[in-house]
């Protein structure tokens, strides 16, 4: 059982929790993720690692209330237990000097993109970052990525607040050479950026988020194509060369569980939680 230390809320429907887990927290590092279960019924889900203290025992997740295992995790207060996690799991980011790095993160992976940035600043690279979300309000950890970042943007798909989109990526990667670029957030932000920077041949990183099982490489369900050939996204991944993926593939493949998904969380929410907070 793992003890819920930190539980805040960033944004609507998206939490931060800092859990006590002195063993994964102590070889934690940035681009990997944890298996977490959050009851013993409940299913095991993927969730990116987005901070670490090793000398306090802690490792912080943030997830968004999108079905039914995020939203009973998302019951859970502070003081309460997770049942289980796994990890770190899957390979780590590359952290080194690179030069400029341009860094786009949307939705709920702002949160491990700041820590992603921590440790490419770190590593001495300028950073240029933009986060992006569908409005206003979900837009989180903005004082903390700019204070880490030589340059800041901010964009939402309504134009709420800063760009509308991220269109604007494209006049900043004609006007300006940049080593490298990161991405995190839904497919279709990767796909996007990708194939913004893809003529201009800007190294681009993107962090993959297929459908997973059991995260280690046993069950073959988060397949995905890579430059025509067939990885698997937790222990080839989560990280790869957002040039080459077949990002179509990866879509059908999610929406292929989206009916199963939209019905379990429905009838979830119809019964109410069966596990409740759970305190040991
Ligand atoms: C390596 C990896 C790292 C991840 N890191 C994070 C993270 O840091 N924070 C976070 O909130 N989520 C993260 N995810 C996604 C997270 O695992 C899913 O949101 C979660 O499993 C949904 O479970 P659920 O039962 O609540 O919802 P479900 O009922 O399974 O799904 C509800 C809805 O969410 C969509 N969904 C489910 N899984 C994904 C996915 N992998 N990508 C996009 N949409 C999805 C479904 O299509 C559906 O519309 C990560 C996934 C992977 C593979
Ligand atoms: S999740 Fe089972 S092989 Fe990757």
């Amino acid at each position: 059982m793992y003890k819920i230390v930190v539980a805040k809320e960033l944004a609507p429907k998206i939490k931060w929790f800092e859990v006590y887990a002195p063993q994964v927290a102590e070889k934690a590092q940035t681009g990997q993720f944890l298996m977490v279960v959050t009851h013993e019924k409940s299913e095991r889900i993927p969730l990116t690692i987005a901070g670490y203290d090793r000398e306090k025992g802690t490792v912080a997740f943030a997830f968004n209330e999108v079905g039914r295992t995020t939203k009973e995790l998302g019951l859970l207060k502070e003081g309460d237990y997770i049942w289980n996690i796994t990890g770190p799991l899957g390979n780590p980011s590359e952290i080194k000097y690179f030069g400029k790095v341009l860094c786009v993160a949307a939705g709920v992976m702002i949160a491990p993109m700041r820590l992603q940035i921590e440790a490419l600043r770190n590593a001495g690279n300028t950073i240029v970052a933009v986060i992006g979300a569908r409005i206003k309000k979900l837009l989180f950890f903005k004082e903390e990525i700019k204070s880490l970042s030589h340059r800041f943007y901010t964009a939402t798909d309504d134009g709420s607040e800063g760009y509308k989109g991220l269109d604007f990526l494209r006049e900043l990667v004609a006007s300006e050479k940049f080593d490298r670029c990161i991405v995190m957030g839904p497919v279709a932000t990767l796909k996007k950026v990708s194939e913004i920077t893809k003529p201009y041949r800007i190294p681009t990183i993107v962090t993959l988020m297929p459908p997973m099982v059991d995260g280690m490489g046993m069950c073959g369900v988060c397949r995905v194509t890579v430059g025509g050939e067939m990885k698997f996204g937790c222990v080839d991944g989560p990280e790869f060369d957002g040039h080459l993926v077949d990002y179509d593939e990866l879509i059908k493949r999610q929406r292929m569980l989206l009916p199963e998904e939209r019905l379990g969380s429905v009838l979830w929410e119809i019964g109410g939680c069966k596990c409740g907070g759970r305190k040991a």
